[in-house]
């Protein structure tokens, strides 16, 4: 187990009829105007922009809106809402949706503070020194960033799909209200579940040793996320179901199932952001339930014992991987590059677009070639 440093500022808000304490907590917080950053109009359909607009309004804060972040959000549209929120000069930014809403807020909560270009954090030019407060209204567990300091976003211009990570831009406060989930398509729950097993995978399976709790920590996440999975499908209102699911997907990412680790792998999330950066419609969630299996299949002879645990604590069984992928099958998740629309001369595409960030990885480093070879075994 490795030294670590713990630290996550985030006041996490959870459980029923929470969303219309907004208003609230920010009088409390002295916030008098916010931006309120939504993305294509899911809130206005399912009742939860109405019980936000009600708080603010109790509450006598005031706001301007930004509306049409998309899934797999692009600068641009970080651009735009920076402007309003300089000319606005709101106090904080409050995001109300998915992870594409929250990571963009980050953006506009650090951006608005800097007058260089805003995709230099996600480049690496500069780090965050600085951002306004952010407070989140989570509409669909997945990414976990309701309660960490990450934010990805594709640059359009150069089909890139980077991230940043700061101290400055985790949630001041975070609302998780699992009923509001209660609309998500099933699709949405699936790509959801296979996101946050990913995060916890992603440290599972990074070669450190001697992490007995968080290997178990990480166990119990995955377990949970298979059940309440399958409950979710049956019954999408299944309130206990959506609890335990939206805990699980927040602990996956919030630094706990880390804890010890090397700071986990990562080279399934880095190939993955290719695949949705070529084509913005592939959903994060999905391309994982592809690019997963397969990097674990190139690298199964450095965590063999690693993956039977995995099996047999998960699924019962020692074939950790074909456990995995069935189950993602059942679920009805993609299993192939081609299921998601791609073809086989895209994977040189795709290879040059992940390689950028090439040499990858902890548990093993990945250039060029094992990355082309992780895709060819993904189609
Ligand atoms: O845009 P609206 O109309 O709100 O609809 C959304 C969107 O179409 C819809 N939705 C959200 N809540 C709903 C709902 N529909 C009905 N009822 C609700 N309650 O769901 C669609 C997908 O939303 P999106 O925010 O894109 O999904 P998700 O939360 O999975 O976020 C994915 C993004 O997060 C990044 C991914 O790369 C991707 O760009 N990630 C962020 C991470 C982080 N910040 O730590 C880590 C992850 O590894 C990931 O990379
Ligand atoms: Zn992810």
């Amino acid at each position: 187990m490795n030294n670590f440093v713990f630290y996550n500022p985030t006041k996490l808000v959870f459980g029923r009829n929470t969303v219309e304490k907004i208003g609230e907590y920010l009088k409390k917080d002295k916030i008098k105007k916010v931006l309120l950053l939504a993305g294509g109009g899911s809130i206005k359909k399912n009742g939860v922009y109405e019980k936000v607009v009600r708080s603010l309004f109790e509450h006598s804060i005031e706001k301007v809106e930004v509306w049409g972040v998309r899934p797999n959000p692009v600068l641009s549209k970080v651009k735009e809402a920076i402007e309003i929120a300089r000319k606005e000069k709101v106090d904080a930014i409050l995001a109300v949706g998915g992870g594409s809403v929250i990571d963009s807020a980050k953006a506009v909560a650090a951006g608005t503070k800097y007058e260089g270009n805003v995709w230099d954090f996600y480049i690496g030019k500069i780090k965050v020194k600085e951002a306004i407060p952010l407070y989140t209204i989570l509409t669909l567990s997945a990414t976990g960033t309701e309660m960490n300091g990450n934010s990805v976003v594709t640059n359009e211009d150069t089909l890139e799909k980077y991230s940043f990570s700061s101290i400055h831009v985790y949630p001041k406060i975070s609302i998780v209200d699992p009923e509001i989930q209660f609309t998500l398509p099933a699709n949405q729950t699936v790509n959801g579940a296979v996101d946050a097993i990913s995060h916890v995978m992603e440290y599972y399976f990074d070669g450190t040793s001697n992490t007995q709790l968080a290997d178990r920590i990480d166990e119990s996440i995955v377990k949970t996320l298979v059940e309440t999975t399958e409950k979710l499908l049956k019954d999408p209102h299944d309130y206990e179901a959506r609890a335990n699911f939206a805990l699980s997907t927040t602990l996956a990412l919030n630094g706990i199932s880390g804890l010890g680790h090397s700071g986990g792998d990562w080279s399934s999330h880095a190939i993955e952001h290719a695949l949705s950066a070529l084509n913005p419609d592939v959903a994060h969630g999905a391309g994982l339930a592809v690019v997963f299996p397969a990097w674990l299949t190139y690298v199964k002879d450095l965590i063999s014992d690693k993956l039977a645990k995995f099996g047999v604590e998960v699924f019962g069984i020692e074939d950790g991987i074909n456990a995995l992928k069935e189950w993602y099958k059942k679920i009805g998740a993609p299993v192939n590059l081609r299921e998601l629309g791609f073809e086989k001369n895209d994977i040189e595409k795709l290879t040059d677009i992940a390689s950028k960030m090439a040499p990858m990885g902890r548990l093993k480093k990945l250039e060029r070639e094992d990355i082309k070879k992780i895709l060819e075994i993904a189609f």
